[in-house]
């Protein structure tokens, strides 16, 4: 199958692209100047980055992998490559996802260990082999043979917090608190933090790419929607890229960034097309575990999402920014919220 090319007759086409312009409404489309990039709040100068090097002819979705390598690197950001919350076990565990407009092609890696820049590995992923998703031992071997060094990803900080999380998440173990000594109950608060940039040059090509260190404290093996396609990561040349942070979970029910990506093919504005992804959040959101006292998702999401034409925008279910790098310069903003 592979190198296998689909000939498609002049008639076909035609065909297939009228009864296609029938189906949906495609807005037109205001010409792109300016190379753009939209983030999660943690990615402000992921942004600047990214559109500096799409301004020195780099490809949007290795400029975005470019933007995001800083925040993988960076002890402080806990959600992220080197300093990220581990598992339940104390493992620090990373997922990572790219697309290339230009070429449809993505890669991916998820469970991978010890290489703090796996969206990095997700473009050798791409580039490199005939599949889209590497994940655990086989990720690792293959982040080894090209060349990616292995070190313990697991900062001071990082195991004080897990440590706690263990003293504290549980009154049925026996595992017990300085606080819980001392009387003084702690109520933890579990991280969903990530990464994504998503990116469109000047000629309107698009590339996204996520990166994670996954929910805090998570069982062992759980992956979340970073490194899936469709879920926190998507493009689709002909329209735009968008990507999401927070509940993984939620986001992979419900294919969030392929959602994103179809309402605005739909013709909706970016942030419409995430607020809308958003409300299907909510829509599938059931279970009474996942709903707040007022019948709403007790989680986040948001929605990150930039149109082909350069427009750009970011929804959350509840108050939230993101960051953006456009004509006026770096900026990090309040998104759009479906809830106060
Ligand atoms: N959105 C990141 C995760 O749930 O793993």
């Amino acid at each position: 199958m592979r190198g296998m090319v689909q000939s498609v007759s002049r008639r076909s086409f035609l065909v297939s692209t009228v009864a296609g312009a029938a189906a949906f409404h495609v807005p037109p489309r205001r010409r792109q100047r300016h190379p753009v990039a939209v983030s999660s709040p943690n990615g402000r100068r992921a942004v600047e980055i990214a559109v500096r090097k799409m301004l020195e002819g780099v490809p949007p979705v290795d400029a975005a992998v470019l933007g995001i390598e800083p925040v993988e690197n960076d002890p402080q950001d806990t959600s992220v490559g080197y300093g990220g919350l581990p598992d339940a076990d104390g493992v620090v565990t990373l997922d990572a996802c790219v697309m290339d407009g230009r070429s449809g092609l993505a890669g991916a890696v998820a469970a991978l260990r010890n290489i703090k820049n796996p969206s990095q590995v997700a473009l050798k992923v791409m580039r490199h082999t005939d599949h889209v998703l590497l994940v655990g031992d086989g990720a690792l071997r293959f982040a080894k043979m090209h060349g990616f060094r292995e070190e313990e990803l697991l900062t001071d900080r990082a195991r004080r917090e897990w440590l706690r999380w263990v003293e504290s998440h549980s009154k049925d173990d026996d595992w017990v608190s300085p606080e819980e000594n001392g009387a003084f109950g702690t109520e933890y608060v579990r991280q969903t933090g990530t990464i994504h940039v998503g990116a469109v040059d000047a000629n309107g090509d698009c590339g996204g790419a996520t990166s994670t260190s996954g929910l805090a404290f998570k069982i062992p093996g759980r992956v979340g929607d970073s490194p899936l396609l469709g879920c926190g990561n998507y493009v689709d040349n002909e329209v735009g890229v968008a990507g999401s942070t927070g509940r993984g979970e939620a986001v992979i029910v419900t294919n969030g960034a392929h959602r994103v990506v179809g309402y605005m093919r739909d013709g909706m504005l970016p942030t419409d097309a995430c607020l809308a992804a958003l409300r299907d959040v909510v829509r599938f959101t059931k279970s009474s575990r996942l709903l707040d006292d007022r019948g709403r998702p007790a989680f986040q999401v948001n929605f990150y999402a930039v149109r082909k034409d350069g427009a750009l925008g970011a929804a959350a279910l509840y108050p939230s920014r993101h960051a953006r790098m456009t004509e006026a310069g770096p900026e990090v903003v309040a998104s759009a919220a479906l809830f106060d």
